[in-house]
């Protein structure tokens, strides 16, 4: 399966929810490959600020800036399983990067499967809206377009994470 990426990473791209790190995690241990999560390296760079306070205090372009640097380094160093925030395919030079340097796969999900585990989990500077639900079309509806030009598409479904590792595996090869 390794052979299918020719030595490149393996980049996770989609909407927040749609499984890119869960699975990522276990993708990467199936390939044998190092994981490595695009959100984490940016909360390390600014010296575990978290993801919010970052927006809150620097605002979003500046985590723009931050996340296309990072994702930058990563894919210059050695092959790994790289799970990048919902936004960072959305910037030009980093698709152009990936494209050059990784094979992206996009987990595709629907509305009210990413709205109920965004939910679960409320750290989303994004949603801290009075409608998630409305901000959550709105950006799969700006998005989607740019997602569908990954290399591949997996439908992220609720299923056991095994079984979405199993139906990623299938879609390489
Ligand atoms: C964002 C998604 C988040 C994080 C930031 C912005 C987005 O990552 O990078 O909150 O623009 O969709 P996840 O997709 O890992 O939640």
């Amino acid at each position: 399966i390794r052979g299918a990426l020719l030595g490149r990473s393996l980049v996770l791209v989609g909407m927040m929810g749609s499984g890119k790190t869960s699975i990522g995690q276990r993708l990467a241990q199936r390939l044998g490959l190092p994981f490595k999560d695009a959100d984490a390296e940016i909360v390390a760079a600014a010296a575990g600020m978290s993801i919010p306070d970052i927006f809150a205090k620097y605002g979003e372009a500046h985590f723009r800036d931050c996340e296309r640097r990072v994702i930058a380094r990563l894919l210059a160093g050695e092959p790994c399983v790289l799970a990048t925030g919902g936004g960072a395919f959305m910037d030009e030079t980093t698709r152009n990067r990936v494209k050059e340097r990784g094979v992206s796969l996009w987990f595709d999900a629907a509305h009210d499967v990413l709205l109920r585990r965004v939910r679960r989990k409320g750290d989303r500077p994004l949603l801290q809206t009075s409608d998630p639900a409305a901000v959550l079309r709105r950006l799969m509806d700006e998005r989607y377009p740019v997602y569908r030009q990954a290399d591949i598409a997996v439908l992220s479904r609720d299923v056991a994470h095994e079984v979405m590792v199993e139906e990623t595996i299938a879609a390489l090869l």
